[in-house]
């Protein structure tokens, strides 16, 4: 492999076939970074790297599954030996699951676990010990703010996303010695492909993503500048939307008395019109 003469800032970011990666993938190569296009959507991620190419960027496709650690680990061998150095990593790549804890299945837990979680985890596992003898770094793991407030009949998508930012806040301390710094990404809903093939148990759970994603008040470009943003600062938070991030605020001032009164809304039959009411206006 010929080593290409290293850049100053060198990006991989996972999931870059459609919706936040694409975005992600582009503004980074606007801003002048090569940019590791990886997906398990090998067309998806090749159109991608077209699409940064006509902004004037560069980079390179790689087919990878998140889940599966050998590939994860092929893609860190690449790009380094291609490189040299990745200043950024951003664990992107995920998919989504709703339904109520009864009627969920293990195949259902275990797949969502293997891609968004196990996923981040191996990003991280083979990056970090590169990083660290390269002197430093910087890593992404895109969480969601459902990993903080936790709505309801979304239990395997907010698990998986809450062990991302448990991930991410234990990493941020560990290395900082490596200086290396981690930003978890936390979004509340956009719109992208990501509930397409989503998984649910019931219409109340697709009506209410479909009108979350269409009232949305923010796009997937404008979530990736803000990550973007999160990552000059070196902030260990991204909560690009203020509601959510309100929310957030509230659950932490007291979270006993928060989830109890969503569970007294839900309980009495208020909780779920209440819930599309703000989602219908871009409010969740
Ligand atoms: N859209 C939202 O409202 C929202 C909100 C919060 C967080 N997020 C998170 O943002 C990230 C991107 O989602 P999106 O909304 O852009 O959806 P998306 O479906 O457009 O993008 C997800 C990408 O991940 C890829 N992918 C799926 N499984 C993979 C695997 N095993 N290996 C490699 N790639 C794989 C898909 O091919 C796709 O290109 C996800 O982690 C998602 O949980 C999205």
């Amino acid at each position: 492999m010929v080593r290409e003469k290293p850049s100053k800032n060198l990006a991989v970011v996972t999931g870059c076939g459609s919706g936040l990666g694409r975005s992600l993938a582009l503004l980074l190569a606007q801003e002048g970074w090569p940019v590791g296009i990886a997906d398990i959507n090998r067309e998806g991620a090749s159109q991608t790297l077209k699409m940064a190419k006509l902004l004037g960027g560069r980079g390179d496709v790689m087919q990878v599954d998140v889940s599966n650690p050998a590939e994860v680990e092929e893609m860190a061998d690449y790009f380094f030996g291609k490189w040299g150095k990745v200043d950024l990593l951003i664990n992107n790549a995920g998919i989504a699951t709703a339904g109520t804890i009864s009627e969920l299945l293990p195949e259902d837990w275990a797949k969502i676990t293997h891609i968004n979680y196990l996923g981040t985890v191996h990003g991280c596992s083979s990056f970090v010990p590169r990083m660290i003898k390269q002197g430093g770094g910087h890593i992404v793991n895109v969480a969601s703010v459902a990993g903080m407030i936790c709505l309801p009949e979304m239990s395997p998508y907010n698990s998986t996303k809450a062990a991302i930012i448990a991930l991410s806040e234990t990493m941020k301390v560990e290395l900082a010695e490596h200086n290396i710094s981690v930003t978890a990404a936390c979004p509340s809903f956009f719109h992208t492909p990501l509930i397409d093939d989503m998984k649910a148990t019931n219409d109340f759970q697709k009506d209410f993503a479909c009108c979350a994603f269409n009232y949305a008040r923010i796009s997937s470009a404008q979530v990736a500048e803000e990550i973007l943003k999160a990552v000059k600062k070196d902030k260990l938070y991204c909560i690009p939307q203020a509601s959510p991030r309100i929310n957030w605020y509230i659950k932490r001032f007291n979270p006993s008395l928060y989830h109890g009164i969503i569970a007294k809304l839900i309980k009495y039959n208020i909780g779920k019109p209440f819930i599309m009411w703000l989602a219908r206006r871009g409010w969740v």
